[in-house]
């Protein structure tokens, strides 16, 4: 019996599929203070901005090398309507967001503003069309005004508005959570819908769009299987492109239930694990969808894409409800990190993912507080994992059976781990779930030898307690008590049968490893 946590062998000679850098894609949706405030402060403004987005919120995000960033909605999607948000802003109408909060908005950041934000970012654009209470009309117009190049009329009327060239759209949703709160629709209902819509989102002026239907709730695997019924004509070797490009799902990492999902900083140990617990069943349900898509698209030309997951909790207190406002502890990075791993590990079929959300909403990159702002945890996850984005996935085989732990009656592995390779450079992530224990790792590297350029740690500060080891989190009074930091137990040996890596990882703690193939 081994005594380590984990005992594997990587095959650095051995690439598998590519790990689409749209799975470290962000959401970005008109609730609470995510667009207003999070990043629209207006150009009269004190707090630095460009044009009207604060500077410092951008700055922070550009070291995230954001792949691409989901707007508008979310829920808020499947009611709004974009002509609302263009042309001069004194002229833009109010709306209610009945959704989140039933405050009004004047429509300040519209669809120019989202595109700016983009460039700002150097992140590719996810625009979600209302299919919801919106017409077929209205979205090919949007698609017109957004990606037409010659005089057609919505391009003619986005250069009234300002823009002369059309902007490249990547991705297309066709609303959201149609099951919900996008028209209480039945499966068959929406996958009518949503062809009527991708049929009409027309490629134009050489952009691509790649139309992403909006599909299942959880392991609601019979949504998926309607939807792939409708796609699968012209799936086939020789037939043409199929209707949609990709099919979503969603999944949220809820401790609790939807009537008391639990604190995101006050949380027993047993709290903690139900949490981790629960995170892990995204590879589950990445396959479950996967295994469906695959009877109907054995060659794979349909991507599956998680465009909502991470934590909720519960409100903070004294916050309005409806603006999922929630801190972010150390226990949210390693929900990242377990995400991740199972997104590496089924990277043929998932292609794009985005995390909610980007600023002040449920699993939040980063914080603001007035001209205030910090960086979470999940924040330092998302960057210390930013070079697997397109990199080639390295599948890591356990030797030995790794360390587990009993949670609600299922043994969960306690170490997380994956690889990837890109132009000779190999990053290891590896994770610790025990907040109680440091795990001691060991990797053998086959098919190639490696130096070691370095090593990272996320994790409390040395010293914690198991408690604060997965509490600890970022106060705009202490932005930098959970931070990355060198680890220096990594070291890399030359073996018999190749390198070995080996390690100790410190309890609850994000590890990345990187490489040079020599
Ligand atoms: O991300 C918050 C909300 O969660 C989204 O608007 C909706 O799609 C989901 O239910």
């Amino acid at each position: 019996m081994s005594d380590l946590a984990l005992d594997a062998v990587v095959d650095l000679d051995v690439p598998g599929p590519t790990i689409n850098r749209h799975l470290y894609g962000q959401f970005a949706e008109h609730l609470g203070r995510c667009i207003y405030e999070g990043f629209w402060v207006g150009e009269d403004s004190p707090i630095p901005h460009e044009g009207g987005i604060r500077r410092d919120v951008v700055e922070a995000l550009r070291e995230l090398r954001i792949p691409n960033l989901r707007w508008p909605g979310g829920c808020f999607a499947d009611s709004y309507h974009w002509r609302d948000g263009v042309g001069p802003r004194e002229d833009r109408p109010r709306i209610a967001n009945v959704h989140w909060g039933d405050v009004v908005e004047d429509n300040a950041f519209g669809t120019h503003e989202f595109l700016a934000l983009c460039d700002l970012l150097g992140t590719e654009p996810y625009v979600s069309a209302n299919v919801g209470s919106g017409t077929v009309q209205e979205t090919a117009d949007w698609v017109e005004y957004l990606t037409r190049g010659d005089d057609a009329p919505m391009a003619r009327l986005r250069r009234e508005h300002g823009r002369d060239q059309p902007w490249p759209v990547t991705f297309f949703g066709l609303g959201n959570e149609p099951w919900g709160c996008g028209g209480n629709l039945r499966a068959e209902q929406y996958a009518s819908l949503a062809r009527l819509h991708a049929t009409y989102a027309r490629d134009t002026s050489g952009n691509k769009l790649q139309r992403v239907a909006a599909g299942a709730n959880e392991d609601d695997y019979a949504w998926t299987e309607t939807l792939m019924k409708q796609v699968s004509k012209g799936l086939g070797d020789q037939d043409p492109a199929p209707l949609f490009q990709a099919v979503s799902f969603h999944y949220y990492t809820i401790p609790g239930s939807w009537g008391g999902k639990g604190s995101a900083t006050d949380f027993t140990e047993g709290d903690y694990w139900t949490t981790m617990r629960k995170a892990h069943r995204v590879r589950e349900l990445i396959r479950g969808h996967s295994a469906v898509m695959d009877a109907y698209d054995p060659h794979a030309k349909v991507g599956l894409a998680l465009d909502e997951w991470g934590t909720w909790y519960d409100v903070e207190p004294g916050t309005e409800p409806g603006f999922l406002y929630q801190q972010n502890t150390m226990r949210d990075a390693l929900v990242a990190a377990v995400h991740f791993d199972a997104f590496h590990d089924n990277a043929r079929r998932l292609r794009l993912a985005n995390v909610a959300q980007v600023v002040n909403v449920l699993q939040a990159m980063v914080l603001t507080d007035g001209s205030k702002m910090l960086r979470t945890p999940t924040f330092h996850a998302f960057a210390m994992s930013a070079g697997h984005q397109d990199a080639s996935v390295l599948a890591v085989h356990d030797v030995a059976t790794r360390s587990t732990r009993g949670v609600d009656g299922s043994e969960l592995p306690t170490v997380s781990t994956s690889a990837s390779v890109k132009d000779g450079s190999v990053l290891v992530s590896l994770t610790n779930l025990d907040p109680a224990a440091p795990a001691r790792v060991r990797v053998a590297l086959r098919g190639g030898s490696v130096t070691l350029d370095g090593a990272t740690v996320l994790a409390a500060p040395e010293g914690s307690g198991s408690d604060d080891a997965v509490r600890v989190h970022n106060t705009f009074d202490a932005p930098d008590a959970v931070a990355p930091r060198d680890l220096s137990s990594v070291s890399v040996t030359a073996g018999p049968g190749g390198d070995l890596l080996e390690s100790e990882l410190p309890p609850a703690s994000f590890t990345t490893v990187r490489l040079t193939r020599a």
